[in-house]
């Protein structure tokens, strides 16, 4: 028997755009008690071994390799049958590694997003949800289940929980006469980012380089829009982001408070949400994904279990970091307030409709199942015949 761990830890942050923050007339709209009841819970697809959403990923996914082709194969997938209405790109780099003598290994940023209909792409100002996907090359054998294919497991279940719903509000706008290009600049935005683990030892040139390379490549192509926005940034930064954190600790309290929670309750994940944000001490010296869009002014707000909290869970980085040892209540509660927060941040209240939902979305996934079965099967059939050589 395995000790699972009460608690939950990925690298795992949700990047917040200044510019959302100070739209004029802008927003945050608090979820109604029925709409945060009616939010599903992803159990099934959180499954280790047969789980729609997770299980694929966990798999050893080491940049250039075959397992790491796969599990980005899964969520290109994931978004053309589930989500067909969002835009995927590639963004892709190479660069050498400690241990590759001179070679260039590639790396591939994932981003799925979706914008109002008819906006403008660069008037959109999008929340970012961001995880990495790639897996550490040591220990042999590494699955990095909260580092972290769990929280992108999440993040994928909160989008298609509120996709329909976001389809539904710009109708809506549209037929009351508004155009949701103008009412309504608020876009959604994952990345799923590449080669965040070191190869060797972790370094500021051994580490994160898809995260480097997409921060350098997207200022070099919105520089003049981002200038604009370069304000002082730790008071401003501190400010906004203590409110986003401060609504996903209100989310959790009402999530919990209405029996929604199934993890242990006895330490919230949010210790300093009453605190006033002058007084919440600044926590340095996480490396992750979110400092070289941080260096260059984005909005961050890092979740991560830190000490003097829980801490690193013992598995971190250890070969036992499996499916096996995911607390799963807590992963699935991690689903609910995230997709509750992100559902609130797009004002999605009124439109979230889950009767009509369900039904569209077993068609997919059913579809979507049976192709990664066909996959698993020419994958089995592959393997065999190489063993036999
Ligand atoms: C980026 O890399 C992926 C995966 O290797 C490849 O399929 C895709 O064509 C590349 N995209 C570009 C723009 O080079
Ligand atoms: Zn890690």
């Amino acid at each position: 028997m395995s000790p699972a761990y009460r608690g939950f830890v990925g690298h795992f942050f949700l990047a917040l755009s200044l510019f959302l923050l100070l739209l004029p007339g802008y927003a945050y709209e608090i979820l109604s008690d029925d709409s945060l009841n009616s939010l599903p819970r992803a159990s099934e697809d959180y499954d280790i071994h047969t789980g729609s959403l997770l299980s694929p990923i966990l798999r050893t996914r080491v940049p250039g390799t075959e397992g790491h082709e796969a599990v980005l194969e899964h969520f290109a997938n994931f978004f053309r049958t589930t989500l067909p209405k969002w835009n995927i790109e590639l963004q892709n780099s190479t660069s050498t590694t400690p241990i590759s003598k001179g070679k260039e290994v590639p790396f591939v940023n994932f981003i799925a997003s979706r914008d109002p209909p008819g906006a403008p792409v660069g008037d959109v100002g999008r929340l970012t949800l961001v995880a990495h996907y790639d897996s550490k090359l040591t220990p042999t054998g590494f699955i990095g289940a909260i580092d972290s294919a769990a929280p992108c497991a999440i993040i994928m279940h909160a989008m298609r929980t509120i996709d329909a719903a976001l389809d539904a509000k710009w109708t809506a706008m549209r037929t009351e006469g508004l155009d949701p290009s103008l009412e309504d600049e608020h876009g959604i935005q994952i990345l799923f980012l590449d080669g965040e683990e070191a190869f060797d030892h972790w370094t500021d040139t051994d580490s994160l380089y898809g995260a480097r390379s997409l921060a350098a490549s997207w200022s070099s192509e919105f520089y003049p829009a981002m200038s604009t926005y370069k304000t002082p940034l730790s008071s401003i930064e501190l400010f906004t982001t203590h409110w986003a954190y401060q609504s996903l600790a209100a989310a959790e309290e009402r999530l919990r408070s209405l029996g929604r929670m199934k993890s242990a309750s006895d330490q919230h994940w949010f210790p300093d949400s009453k605190k006033n944000s002058h007084d919440v001490i600044p926590l340095g010296g996480i490396s992750d994904d979110h400092l070289p869009f941080l260096a260059r002014g984005v909005e961050i707000l890092h979740l991560i279990d830190f000490t003097p909290f829980k801490g690193f869970p013992p598995v971190w980085h250890t070969i036992e970091d499996d499916g096996e040892h995911l607390d799963m209540a807590t992963v699935e509660d991690w689903g609910l307030v995230i997709t509750a927060f992100a559902a609130e941040w797009m004002e999605l209240e009124g439109y979230l409709d889950f009767e009509q939902q369900t039904k569209s979305q077993t068609e997919s996934q059913s579809k979507s199942r049976r192709d990664e079965e066909l996959e698993f099967e020419a994958e089995a059939i592959r393997l065999n015949k190489k063993t036999e050589l």
